[in-house]
């Protein structure tokens, strides 16, 4: 029965499945309160938050202070927490205690991968694996059942502006097989690169959830851009 009700899912894949989540490194830190409130009133689901600790890449963005500091601003929408660090656990709980609501990290970056899911669930956050665009599919055989999201890149993690890596299009589609053939609610989120012009194509390769960091908040007019995305990804699955 749950392979019938999946097979006729993702035949009917409903458009509220499609989220967009804005990455807020690409805001102005300077304002970032009301960016967040912006891109939430524009039409955003979630705020797409960029953790870089400078040793795992090389690149040093925030801390949990900036997830706590949105909260206290009145953020209630879920706060998708992308940790590029290494060690993952001490973050893990700290974000956790800040307010996210998904929290993602690279396997590569923990020494117990297994475990480190465990501590996102025991914290009440929901937990995902992000795949580098080296990493192999492989790393969901024995994690898939654990997870709440995928987040696959579609560039090398670092740094927001980068093009897009064509190639993501066709593992985007085994992750998808993957998940589908899984019958779990289980995200399939796509970082990097992701613009108007493309995000018809992720869309129909299997993602339901893009992050948009400089494609929305390096645009003139939030809602525009925002409302493109969405009919963009209508038009595609359709
Ligand atoms: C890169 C980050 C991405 C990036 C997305 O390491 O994980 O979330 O900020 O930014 P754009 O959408 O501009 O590529
Ligand atoms: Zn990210």
């Amino acid at each position: 029965m749950w392979h019938y009700w999946w097979a006729l899912r993702k035949k009917f894949r409903f458009m509220n499945d499609y989220l967009i989540a804005p990455s807020i490194l690409s805001a102005d830190f300077a304002r970032l309160g009301q960016e967040v409130e912006d891109v939430l009133a524009a039409g955003a689901d979630m705020v797409h938050v960029d953790v870089m600790d400078n040793h795992y890449v090389s690149n040093l963005t925030i801390g949990p202070l900036v997830c706590r500091a949105l909260r206290d601003h009145g953020i209630t929408a879920p706060i998708d927490v992308h940790l590029m660090v290494r060690p993952v656990d001490d973050l893990v709980c700290r974000f956790a205690d800040a307010g996210a609501s998904y929290i993602t990290f690279h396997p590569e970056a923990s020494d117990h991968v297994d475990r480190t899911l465990q501590l996102i669930h025991d914290k009440g956050c929901r937990g995902g694996l992000v795949l580098n665009p080296a990493t192999p599919l492989s790393v969901l055989d024995w994690t898939l059942e654990k997870l709440d999201m995928v987040l696959m890149m579609s560039v090398n993690p670092g740094f927001g502006g980068q093009a897009f890596i064509f190639e993501t299009l066709g593992k985007l589609r085994c992750a998808r097989e993957m998940i589908d053939r899984s019958g779990r609610t289980i995200r399939l989120e796509i970082d990097g690169g992701v613009k108007v012009e493309n995000i018809g194509a992720i869309a129909a390769a299997g993602a339901d959830t893009f992050v948009a960091g400089s494609a929305v908040f390096g645009s003139e007019n939030y809602t525009g851009t925002i409302g493109k995305l969405r009919s963009e990804i209508a038009k595609a699955v359709a």
